[in-house]
């Protein structure tokens, strides 16, 4: 039998920087799904505010809440008790200061068994990375494409393609750095800006969605990975198997066989006892009670009695033969 996996811990994620071990990292928002990857060695796993979209149905990030986002990180942490957990700040959590952003860091160290938080923004963020890790909780950046911002960004569109914007993304990230983000994450910066960043960076770890393989590390939204979001593929995301239509002709078979009385078969259900059957169809008046079997009743030898007149008698005639 294989040992069960050690807890993954940020010295574990710094010695595999220092190694220059690819780290694995995945979205994940459900508990058999983050069972599933604990099986597989997921080392750290993001339940992002993308939930929204993926298992809510919004059209963006923007509504979520951060009772949202514990219910899933809660589920998430119960299927996959080793992994590097790490709880993503909806919008409108961390923005309007940094005491909000503290407090809310907190839950999902407190509910939700977190081992870190992210949040997107750079040097005006700078603050709330300090002060998140100032706490004492491990805080991941985000720059690069941010989805929070997407209409400030003018949409979901690569990030950082001019020199100066390039410029812009790594002083965003020296400042992150330098607030005491342990990790930042690029989404949808160009592969050489995300270069010359993990080559730049002192103290942090670098993680790529869509920005490259130069980073420490790579992320994918797993819905992405497996056909399971229907409204968009970007191309960032290798699909690895197409689940979603694995699931869709399942479905589709399972509405054609009860529809045509295939389903269920003698298999899927279960039956009773027969004596147990025709009982309970007596209790309920649906069948004659069974016919009872004749019972031989043994023949006694009879009691004679006789009746008071005879028995006066009796008495009588034995007096006078005494006399
Ligand atoms: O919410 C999320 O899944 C994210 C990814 C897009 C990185 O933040």
């Amino acid at each position: 039998m294989t040992e069960p996996r050690k807890k993954i811990t940020l010295p574990y994620l710094f010695d595999k920087v220092s190694k220059a071990e690819p780290i694995t990292w995945l979205t994940c928002y459900d508990y058999p799904t983050a069972y599933l990857q604990e099986q597989a060695g997921i080392e750290m796993i993001l339940v992002g505010d993308s939930l929204g979209m993926t298992m809510l149905g919004y059209d963006s990030t923007l509504p979520v809440t951060m009772d949202d986002m514990i219910r899933h990180t809660q589920a998430v942490r119960r299927g996959a008790p080793t992994a590097f957990l790490v709880g993503d700040m909806p919008y409108m959590t961390y923005q309007p200061s940094v005491e909000t952003a503290i407090r809310n860091a907190g839950r999902f160290m407190s509910e939700a068994g977190c081992d870190a938080i992210k949040l997107e923004g750079g040097a005006a963020m700078a603050d709330r990375i300090k002060g998140i890790a100032d706490a004492g909780i491990p805080a991941i950046g985000h720059l690069g494409l941010t989805p929070q911002s997407v209409s400030a960004l003018g949409g979901f569109r690569v990030q950082g393609k001019s020199a100066q914007l390039a410029k812009k993304i790594m002083d965003d990230a020296k400042a992150l750095e330098k607030a005491g983000a342990f990790a930042i994450l690029f989404e949808m910066i160009p592969d050489r800006l995300c270069k010359l960043i993990t080559e730049r960076a002192e103290n942090c770890i670098i993680m790529s969605l869509g920005s490259g393989p130069h980073a420490h590390g790579q992320l994918l939204i797993y819905h992405d990975m497996f056909g399971l979001y229907p409204k968009f593929k970007p191309k960032m995301a290798k699909v690895y198997g197409n689940a979603g239509e694995v699931i869709l002709n399942g479905l589709k078979n399972y509405h054609d066989e009860v529809i045509g009385k295939v389903f269920p078969s003698q298999v899927n259900y279960f039956g009773m006892p027969d004596e147990e059957y025709a009982a309970l169809e007596e209790v309920l008046g649906l069948r004659r009670p069974a016919p009872q079997e004749p019972v031989e009743v043994p023949v006694e030898t009879p009691i004679e009695v006789e009746d008071e007149e005879e028995h006066d008698k009796k008495k009588k005639d034995k007096k006078n033969k005494k006399h």
